[in-house]
């Protein structure tokens, strides 16, 4: 697998979701770019960028599936620790001096449209329903969850001061 191509069956149907999903294939296009560079300082930007937004990303969804009462967060919440301690794991060996850029990208670019396809859709009715229940005054033309803006930093107040990283949220939201 070469580059990631983005493809409409990926998409939830949560616009804020699909739009953080599509960033982050982006991120592992740049790794793929990078991957023998010899520009060492650039690849380890990217591996921390790519490892950083994800993470941002996982933790929002998980804000999210909570707020909307999703049955299975606590399963889902531990497909996401466990693939965070696999990138850590190939972080640190990266840092260590190892060659592990084909590596990373060989596991974040099958991981990431599986888990996408498969448990990510899977919650993806529910939080519809609830975008739907909390946005009480829809816009008129955005009458649903993929098209409306949702304010989800008004939404979720504790968001930011959970993560304890300042300013990543501005970053998910990219300002
Ligand atoms: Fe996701
Ligand atoms: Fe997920």
């Amino acid at each position: 697998m070469a580059h990631l191509v983005w493809s409409a069956d990926l998409d939830t149907g949560i616009a804020e979701i699909d739009r953080q999903h599509q960033r982050i294939a982006q991120y592992i296009n740049t790794l793929y770019n990078l991957r023998s560079s010899p520009d060492r300082q650039a690849l380890s930007q990217v591996i921390a960028d790519t490892a950083d937004y994800t993470e941002s990303h996982f933790a929002f969804e998980e804000s999210l599936l909570e707020q909307a009462g999703y049955t299975f967060l606590g399963p889902h919440k531990k497909v996401h620790e466990l693939f965070i301690r696999r990138i850590v794991s190939i972080q640190e060996r990266f840092a260590a001096g190892e060659d592990v850029a084909d590596e990373l990208h060989k596991l974040l670019s099958r991981w990431l449209f599986s888990h996408i396809r498969t448990e990510d859709h899977a919650y993806a009715a529910t939080v519809k329903k609830y975008l739907n229940r909390v946005d009480a005054a829809p816009r008129q033309g955005a009458p649903d969850a993929e098209t409306r803006h949702i304010d989800y930093e008004k939404l979720f107040p504790e968001l930011e001061h959970r993560m304890q990283k300042k300013g990543w949220l501005a970053r998910l939201f990219g300002r």
